[in-house]
């Protein structure tokens, strides 16, 4: 099948150059498929010729499942000329296991490539999805005509178009039927990046309410053009670097992620495994289900690529902590695993710093506030000591200092507060209330902002373990403690068990040991503590 390419009779080592790569692809049909560019007809205007040979032996290792072509662009461009596209190809192992989950969790009749490249992801999606439609959407030339030559050798000519274009501008038709997005989007940095498509990046994303960082990269860019060209019901596995678990700029992608893209799982896979040949970085398959909002998200993490395929083994999070959590990364690590119903802490309940006053002097009341109206002082605990003696419960506030905090709004209070309360800023004003960073940070210097009273109160600095008390006198904390709130309402059975729980088994070595034996509990490292869950709490006591 010697199609539109000039052949000659020759060796099979022929694929070094392009113009040889491009008479190899014609000769391999790559004009069957819909799309052909004006850029890939001059392209193709060469008038180099590759040897039949060599043609039948690049036919044979297409049919094998190999990618000849795309391996010999590869060799062509070394990874340094290829950076400024992204043009890093996808080891099969991942394409696979990445195609196999998308066989079986959908049953699409598009499945669109952004980024196709020579089309590893479109020729097995095609094998293992018989009917769809296959789109590749590829800016480069040269790997378009690849992609069309390997679609055409699988057989998949005729139901295959490859757009060449930026996948952010083409227009992608709706079908009204479940289309499946899958592939590598290309991992180009952000200072290689035109201010248009930044700009770009930025307003539309402030269309759907979120807010982007001109320092993304244009990974990001593909979420969200995806999210843009997908439908309620479309479903999806990319694979990209894993860094936008973590960084400021990535925070589009996690609210996309829990947002319209409807992510479900996340698998990071180590950079032992090289899942990117070419670099030694860490990557992150997302799979995501438009319009899906899960309970739990699955995450996980695989030292090879042989576990990509094996599906189970996740560890599921409650979406509120991705949520709640500006980094992600450290939730895919495998927890403590511990006896059959027992939890990470913040599973069931959040954890949060108390306020920080910026100025106790001035906002725990005292002779300072003489005056003020009752209900804008508030029984807080303010030092840790207050806990550590307190025991299992804080029954009585009576004996807690109490912090002034005032309403934003001041119209709010009747003229006679307001009165008292004007006096007593002015004093506060006098000592310097209202300088300083927290002050000037608050959304009203003169409002403290305590939090709701926690459930449960822990302290998180000393030498001995935190004291874990049950907080029924409803008194607020600085920062001197943190909050422990469940994050649905539990009744007292389970609130007690939980604290006695906690006092009994939290060991100082759990937290983080500074120099000089101080030890440290962040409000993440109290989430990650092991709880029994909650149907074990309300059975009683555990431990
Ligand atoms: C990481 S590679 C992935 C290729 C292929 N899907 C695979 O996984 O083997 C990304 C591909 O996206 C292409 N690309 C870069 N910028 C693009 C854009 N704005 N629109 C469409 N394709 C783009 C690159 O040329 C490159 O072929």
């Amino acid at each position: 099948m010697d199609r539109d390419g000039p052949i000659t009779a020759g060796k099979t080592d022929g694929l070094d150059s392009q113009d040889a790569l491009v008479a190899a692809a014609l000769a391999l049909g790559a004009r069957e498929v819909r799309g052909w560019s004006a850029e890939e007809e001059l392209l193709s205007a060469q008038k180099r010729r590759v040897s039949r040979a060599v043609v039948a032996d690049v036919r044979d290792r297409i049919q094998c499942g190999e990618d000849p072509l795309g391996e010999a662009f590869c060799n062509l461009r070394r990874p340094a000329e290829r950076r400024p596209q992204g043009a890093t190809f996808t080891p099969r192992a991942i394409v696979d296991a990445m195609v196999g989950w998308a066989a079986e969790a959908g049953a699409p009749q598009r499945v669109v490539d952004p980024g196709t490249g020579s089309g590893r992801y479109l020729v097995a999606a095609g094998l293992r999805i018989p009917n769809a439609s296959l789109v590749g959407i590829e800016i480069d030339p040269l790997p378009a005509i690849l992609a069309r030559a390997n679609l055409a050798v699988a057989g998949m000519a005729a139901r295959s178009e490859v757009v060449l274009g930026d996948y952010r501008a083409v227009l992608l038709p709706r079908i009204g039927a479940q289309t499946l997005f899958i592939g590598n989007p290309p991992y180009v940095r952000h200072h290689l990046l035109g201010s248009r498509w930044k700009t770009w990046l930025i307003d539309e994303a402030h269309k759907r309410g979120h807010s982007a960082s001109q320092l993304a990269g244009l990974h990001v860019h593909f979420f969200l053009a995806t999210v843009d060209k997908a439908a309620k019901g479309d479903f999806g596995a990319f694979i990209t670097a894993a860094e936008w678990l973590d960084v400021n700029y990535g925070s589009l992608v996690r609210e996309l992620f829990l947002g319209e893209l409807g992510g479900k799982r996340i698998v990071v896979i180590e950079p032992t495994a090289l899942p990117f040949p070419d670099a030694a970085s860490t990557a992150a398959i997302t799979y995501f289900h438009v319009g899906a909002k899960p309970k739990r998200i699955k995450l996980k993490r695989v030292e090879k690529l042989t576990e990509l395929k094996d599906r189970n083994g996740n560890s599921e999070v409650r979406r509120e902590r991705l949520e709640g959590e500006r980094r992600w990364s450290h939730l895919t690590r495998p927890g403590k695993r511990g006896p059959e119903g027992y939890i990470e802490l913040g599973e069931i309940c959040r954890v949060h710093r108390g306020q920080v006053t910026g100025f106790n002097k001035v906002w725990i009341a005292g002779p300072n506030s003489a005056g003020l109206p009752e209900r804008v002082l508030f029984p807080t605990v303010t030092k840790a000591r207050e806990l550590f003696e307190a025991g299992n419960v804080l029954e009585d506030a009576s004996a807690l200092r109490r912090v002034i905090d005032l309403p934003v709004d001041l119209d709010v209070l009747s003229a006679s507060e307001r009165k008292a309360i004007e006096r007593f800023l002015t004093r506060a004003k006098a000592l310097g209330a209202d300088k300083g960073y927290v002050a000037t940070n608050r959304k009203a210097w003169w409002s403290v902002g305590l939090r709701s009273p926690a459930p449960i109160l822990t302290t998180y600095m000393a030498r001995r373990p935190p004291a874990f008390v049950c907080n029924r006198a409803q008194a607020r904390h600085l920062n001197i403690a943190h909050g422990i709130y469940p994050r649905e309402p539990f009744g007292p059975t389970i609130l007690d068990n939980l604290v006695a729980y906690l006092r009994d088994t939290v060991q100082v070595t759990q937290g983080r040991t500074y120099a000089g034996g101080l030890t440290k509990f962040e409000p993440r490292e109290v989430e990650r503590l092991l709880v029994p869950g909650p149907e074990l709490l309300a059975r009683g006591p555990m431990t």
